[in-house]
């Protein structure tokens, strides 16, 4: 259809006007025997009034249209979004079922040299009497003890397991796995700890042991041998919640590596023996003690790991 342009920029449709003047032409005719002049511009008019209306009409619909497409779109891209986070979760829980039968099956080789090891500590705990020695043998006997609640949960993690819950001092468990952590940090890093030891949460004490020892040993893997590191663990409460956040001054995170962090077996650590469990790990325990982990880094600059747990009273 051919239009012709009026001066505010609107178009006006030609066959709208044709049609128009030919009508009023025609009844000029039939009733006045003449084409009348002031009939053709009454015609004229009517045709711009016809032709405003419809442009008027039109753009609204189109309007309404392009907004019902963009929210089709938008819609269609989040239930997308959805759908891909559902798939990616089930693959994560399906790799975490393997990783949890796989450990069922080698849990035992494992627990038979443990056992030598916690046997062998408790017959040095006689022989020795110095302090510093049975503290080091203490924290051997822990780290074995770990060892086996690791066992444990990946068995766990195929099905997990009803660790009972209540209130725990925070600070308390921050220095056990502080403590526990010491012996991975290089004469590089600096731990630094800003926690109030009056903070509760509702937890399970050699869990969250657990849990801040795998953070603070990954952060202590981030760290750079040639600068001074500093690693921060700092508590706050906000609201019903305790927020513990590790942050680290090392290497960062690239977005493909922060996008792969919680699925199993998923490790940049070769060389350094990382078996790329520890944060599903760490994930699956905060999640069943009603908490959260978030992550934020910064590629080159460092690392923050923040664990949500629920408040004790
Ligand atoms: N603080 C951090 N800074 C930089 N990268 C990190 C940090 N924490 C985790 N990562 C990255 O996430 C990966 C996965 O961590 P995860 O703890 O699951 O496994 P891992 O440390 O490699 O091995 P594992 O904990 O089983 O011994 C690490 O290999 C590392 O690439
Ligand atoms: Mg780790």
């Amino acid at each position: 259809m051919r239009s012709i342009v009026l001066g505010r920029g609107r178009l006006l449709s030609a066959t709208v006007v044709v049609m128009s003047l030919a009508v009023t032409a025609a009844m000029s005719l039939v009733f006045h025997r003449t084409v009348r002049i002031d009939m053709l511009v009454t015609g004229f008019v009517c045709a711009v009034v016809v032709d405003v209306v419809i442009t008027r009409i039109t753009k609204h619909y189109r309007e309404k249209l392009a907004q019902l497409h963009a929210d089709l779109g938008r819609r269609v891209h989040e239930r997308t979004a959805e759908l891909q986070r559902t798939r990616d979760e089930l693959i994560a829980r399906d790799r975490m079922v393997t990783a949890g039968m796989l450990a069922a099956g080698v849990s035992h080789e494992i627990r038979s040299p443990l056992t030598v090891v916690r046997m062998g500590v408790d017959e040095l705990r006689e022989l020795v009497d110095g302090a510093e020695e049975a503290e080091l043998l203490r924290d051997v006997n822990d780290a074995a003890e770990r060892i086996t609640a690791i066992v444990n949960d990946l068995s766990s993690l195929a099905k997990p397991a009803d660790d009972p819950v209540g209130p725990i001092d925070l600070d308390g468990v921050i220095a056990t796995a502080a403590r526990l952590a010491s012996y991975r940090f290089g004469p590089t890093v600096t731990l630094v700890r800003t926690t109030d030891g009056a903070l509760q949460v509702l937890g399970n004490a050699s869990r969250l042991v657990q849990v801040f020892l795998n953070l603070l040993v990954n952060a202590a893997r981030a760290t750079r041998p040639d600068a001074p590191n500093t690693i921060t663990v700092s508590a706050e409460a906000r609201a019903d919640r305790v927020v513990v956040a590790i942050t680290d001054t090392g290497t960062g995170m690239s977005l493909e590596t922060q996008a792969r962090l919680f699925q199993p077996f998923f490790t940049t650590g070769g060389t350094t023996g990382g078996t790329g469990l520890g944060l599903v790990i760490c994930r699956s325990l905060v999640e069943r003690m009603g908490g959260s982990i978030d992550v934020t880094s910064d590629l080159g600059a460092g690392t923050t790991f923040a664990v949500s747990l629920p408040c004790a009273g």
